[in-house]
C-alpha cells in the first residue's frame, strides 16, 4: 500500500495542507494531501479520481477481486458481496467474535492462570481475527486448539499459508519463477502459496458439493451464487472466485488483528484510560453476562478507543487516486489546484489525523475526543472515504467491540514487568509497513480481575 509518513509534520513544514513532490524516474508529478476540503471532492467521484491499479497488482496475484478492480469490474466484485455485511451478519459476527474471545480463556495458555504473559498482541489477535472471518465470512471452523494440527495432505496449517503470503507478496511477484527453488525463505514463499490456493479451493469444493446447503447468506455463499450466473457481465469467473476468497480473508483479518493489537498496547500505556473503558463496559455487563449485538450503540468509550487507536494507526496509513482527466481541486484555504490528466493523488490518512487545525493536542491519546458530539468526521478516514470505503467497517466495529467487552470485562492489559525496554510509546508502539500498518512486538500481560 502506502509508504510510512511522518503524519503532520511535512504538510506544517510547507505551509500547506496539499504539496507538490516531483520524481524523476518515473518523470512523475503528485499531489500529498492532508486537507479535508480537497479529501472530500476525491472521493465524491470515483469516476473523476479512480484507484490507480497498477498498485495493486500484488494483491490480485490469485484473481481480480473487489478490492483491486475498478468501474464496471468492481460493480462485477461487490455486488455479490455487499449483501453479507448487512445487519444480520453482522450480529452472527458479533456472536462469534463473543464466543471465540471467550473460548480462548479455557485453552491451556489462559485455563487458570492469574497473569498471562504473550510475547505479542498478534500472536492472541491474529488467530481471533482469522477464526471470526472464516466462520462468520466462509463457515470454516477455527479452534484454538487446531492452531497447529496440519490436515492431512497439507504440509503447513491454512493459518500459516495465509500469513506466509500475506508477508511474502512482493517476493512472489518480483522474483521468477524459475529462481524461487534458490533460496529457502523464496521456497517457502512458493509452498505456501500452492497450500493456500490448495486451501481456498478444497473450501470452494467443499460448499459446492455440500448436501446440506448453508441457511444463512454468507459472503462465501453471495461469491458462490456470482460464478453460476447467466449474464456474462456479472459471472465471476474460478479465478475470480479465488481472488475475492483471497483478499476478503486478508482484508477480513490483519486490518483488524493489527488495530486491536496496538489498541491493546495504547491501553497498557495509559492505564487510566483503560479504567474508563472498564467501567463503561462493567457499567453495561456487571454480571459478566455477554451482551448482545443490539447493545453495540452503547458502547460509546469502547468504540471511542478504537477510533482513536485507528487515527494514530490507520491500517492503510494513506491511499492513492488518479486525476482520469485536466482538473482542478478546491481546498480549505479557498485556493484552487490545477491537476493534470494523469496525476497521481496520495491521500494522506496520518496527515489529515493529525492535522492542527481539526484536532487538538493531535499527539495525546485521548479517547474522549471521539465522545464530542462535533469531533472532525471530516479530517478522519481509516476506513478511506466515498463509494470506495471500506465494505467491512460495520464488520470490524462489531467484532472489536465485542472482543474488547468480552476480554477486558475478565482481564486488565498491562506490560509485562520484565520488559528490557523502557516502557514508552516509542518503544512500544513501533510500527512496521508489511501489506498494512502493523505493530512490530507488543509484548502484554493479560491480569485476570
Ligand atoms: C480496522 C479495520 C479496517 C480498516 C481500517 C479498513 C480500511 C480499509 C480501507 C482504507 C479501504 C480502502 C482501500 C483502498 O481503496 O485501497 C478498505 C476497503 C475494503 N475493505 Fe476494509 N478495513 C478494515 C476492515 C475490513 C474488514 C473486517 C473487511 C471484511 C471482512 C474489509 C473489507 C474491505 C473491502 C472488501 C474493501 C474494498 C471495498 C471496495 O473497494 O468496494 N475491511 N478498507
Amino acid at each position: 500500500m502506502w509508504q510510512m509518513k511522518e503524519g503532520y509534520k511535512p504538510f506544517q513544514e510547507f505551509g500547506r495542507d496539499v504539496y507538490t513532490m516531483a520524481s524523476f524516474f518515473p518523470a512523475e508529478v503528485s499531489y500529498n494531501i492532508a486537507d479535508p476540503v480537497t479529501a472530500k471532492e476525491i472521493f465524491s467521484s470515483s469516476p473523476r479520481f479512480p484507484k490507480p491499479l497498477k498498485f495493486y497488482t500484488l494483491l490480485n496475484y490469485f484473481g481480480d477481486n473487489v478490492v483491486g478492480s475498478d468501474g464496471a469490474i468492481w460493480k462485477k466484485h461487490r455486488k455479490p458481496s455487499a449483501p453479507a455485511f448487512r445487519y444480520k451478519n453482522n450480529k452472527l459476527v458479533w456472536d462469534e467474535a463473543a464466543k471465540i474471545t471467550l473460548s480462548l480463556f479455557d485453552t491451556p495458555e489462559w485455563c487458570g492462570k492469574d497473569v498471562v504473559r504473550i510475547d505479542h498482541a498478534l500472536d492472541v489477535t491474529l488467530p481471533l481475527a482469522l477464526a471470526i472471518i472464516s466462520i462468520s465470512g466462509f463457515g470454516r471452523e477455527m479452534r484454538w486448539e487446531n492452531d497447529a494440527y496440519i490436515p492431512t495432505g497439507h504440509t503447513m496449517t491454512f493459518k500459516d499459508a495465509l500469513h506466509i503470503v500475506s508477508g511474502n507478496l512482493r517476493v512472489k511477484l518480483l522474483v521468477p519463477e524459475w529462481a524461487l527453488p534458490f533460496r529457502a525463505n523464496w521456497r517457502l514463499v512458493e509452498r505456501s502459496f500452492k497450500e493456500l490456493q490448495k486451501y481456498m479451493l478444497e473450501m470452494v469444493t467443499a460448499r459446492r458439493t455440500s448436501e446440506v446447503k448453508e441457511e444463512r447468506y454468507d459472503l462465501f455463499s453471495g461469491l458462490l451464487d456470482a460464478t453460476e450466473k447467466d449474464d456474462a457481465r456479472e459471472r465471476l469467473t474460478d479465478a475470480e472466485l479465488l481472488g475475492n476468497i483471497f483478499v476478503f480473508l486478508l482484508a477480513g483479518h490483519e486490518t483488524t488483528a493489527h488495530t486491536l493489537a496496538f489498541a491493546f498496547g495504547l491501553l497498557a500505556l495509559h492505564p487510566e484510560e483503560q479504567d474508563k473503558l472498564y467501567e463503561e463496559i462493567i457499567g453495561i455487563t456487571p454480571d459478566l453476562r455477554i451482551p448482545t449485538y443490539d447493545e453495540l450503540g452503547k458502547f460509546k468509550r469502547t468504540m471511542a478507543v478504537l477510533y482513536e487507536t485507528l487515527r494514530f494507526f490507520p491500517p492503510a496509513n494513506g491511499i492513492g487516486k488518479t486525476s482520469a482527466e485536466d482538473t482542478t481541486l478546491p481546498t480549505s484555504t479557498g485556493e484552487s489546484i490545477v491537476v493534470p490528466q494523469g496525476t497521481l493523488l496520495a491521500l494522506d490518512f496520518l496527515g489529515l489525523h493529525h492535522n492542527t487545525k481539526y484536532w487538538t493536542e493531535p499527539e495525546k491519546f485521548d479517547p474522549s475526543r471521539f465522545l464530542k458530539p462535533d469531533w472532525p468526521r471530516e479530517a478522519f478516514f481509516p476506513f478511506s472515504g466515498g463509494v470506495r470505503s471500506c465494505l467491512g467497517r460495520r464488520f470490524f466495529e462489531s467484532e472489536a467491540v465485542a472482543i474488547l467487552a468480552v476480554l477486558l470485562s475478565r482481564y486488565r492489559v498491562a506490560l509485562p514487568d520484565d520488559l528490557d525496554v523502557k516502557p514508552t510509546w516509542e518503544n512500544i508502539l513501533v510500527p512496521t509497513m508489511s501489506l498494512t500498518m502493523a505493530p512490530k512486538r507488543i509484548p502484554l500481560a493479560f491480569h485476570k480481575r
